[in-house]
């Protein structure tokens, strides 16, 4: 067993100042107050069937202005369509829109090297994206925020032109399984995960882990390992529990995010139990 917390020294611990102008990239599509994007409220995003009463669903409106002249403004509601298309793209849903670093707490010394490790991870991203050491993982502690950061870190960068793909891993891998027998099939529900410019894998082996769970991730995590494809992770499992489990999967993990692993124990940071 590989002591691996002494093979990376984390010296990348930067002082909260320099994080004091990084905001959500996107921030300007929350109007807080109406718990709404582009002014357009959340549910009205499920709701394919209602027609935009502003623009009739044409998506634009066309005013004249004081000349006579027609000027014509994309409606938000189109504006809207951009946010939701590019989310749903990505796998997400609009719930997960809240997971923003705005609405993540910091509360004490955990929470705020979280928040830094993962915001300096998206300003640092376009750099190192292409090397071998280009990921992070959230680990360890239900409920202390793993998800959270990690969907921060994907709608920000989103926002800069990355094309992300989230991938809750236990639908995913189930389905995955179904589609085993048939081969054209498999490819294909293998192939985003595998190739897409950045992966989310959201609770990485999560419930009851199988031999073919683990041939399965081998296959995408070896895939992006090789052509340096960058991935947030977050799981349960700790470091050393990763690579108890395979040392296949746990060692490349580990290697693509030396000095990006983010540890989280004891019960007392499960955000779900706290008083608020
Ligand atoms: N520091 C925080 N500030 C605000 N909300 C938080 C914070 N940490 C966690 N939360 C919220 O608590 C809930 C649990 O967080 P999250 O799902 O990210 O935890 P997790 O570590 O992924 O848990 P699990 O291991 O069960 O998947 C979410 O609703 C999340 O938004
Ligand atoms: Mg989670
Ligand atoms: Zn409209």
């Amino acid at each position: 067993m590989k002591n691996w917390k002494t093979l990376y020294s984390d010296d990348n611990e930067q002082s909260d100042k320099e994080y004091e102008n990084l905001h959500d990239a996107n921030s300007n599509l929350y109007d807080n107050k109406n718990n709404s994007l582009y002014g357009a409220s959340y549910d009205g995003l499920y709701n394919e069937e209602k027609v935009c009463p502003k623009c009739r669903g044409v998506g634009f409106i066309v005013k004249r202005d004081e000349k006579y002249q027609d000027i014509i403004t994309p409606c938000s509601c189109s504006l809207k369509d951009n946010v939701k298309s590019k989310w749903k793209r990505a796998g997400l849903n609009v719930d997960n829109s809240k997971l923003n670093f705005k609405n993540y707490k910091v509360f004490n010394q955990l929470t705020r090297y979280c928040r830094n490790k993962a915001l300096a991870y998206v300003k640092s991203f376009k750099e190192i994206r292409n090397r071998r050491q280009n990921s992070i993982a959230f680990l360890g502690q239900v409920g202390s925020g793993k998800t959270h950061l990690s969907i921060a870190i994907a709608m920000n960068l989103m926002e800069l032109g990355v094309r992300a793909y989230y991938m809750p891993y236990r639908d995913v891998i189930t389905k995955i399984k179904q589609n085993m027998l048939d081969d054209e099939a498999y490819k294909k529900s293998m192939g985003k995960y595998k190739t897409s410019e950045l992966l989310i894998i959201d609770d990485l082996f999560k419930g009851k882990v199988t031999e073919s769970d683990i041939n399965i991730v081998f296959e995408i995590i070896n895939h992006r390992y090789l052509n340096n494809y960058p991935m947030v992770i977050s799981s349960e499992y700790t470091m050393e529990k990763l690579l108890d489990l395979d040392e296949a999967v746990g060692s490349r993990i580990f290697e693509m995010c030396r000095g990006n692993v983010v540890e989280i124990e004891g019960k007392e940071n499960n955000y779900r139990l706290k008083e608020r």
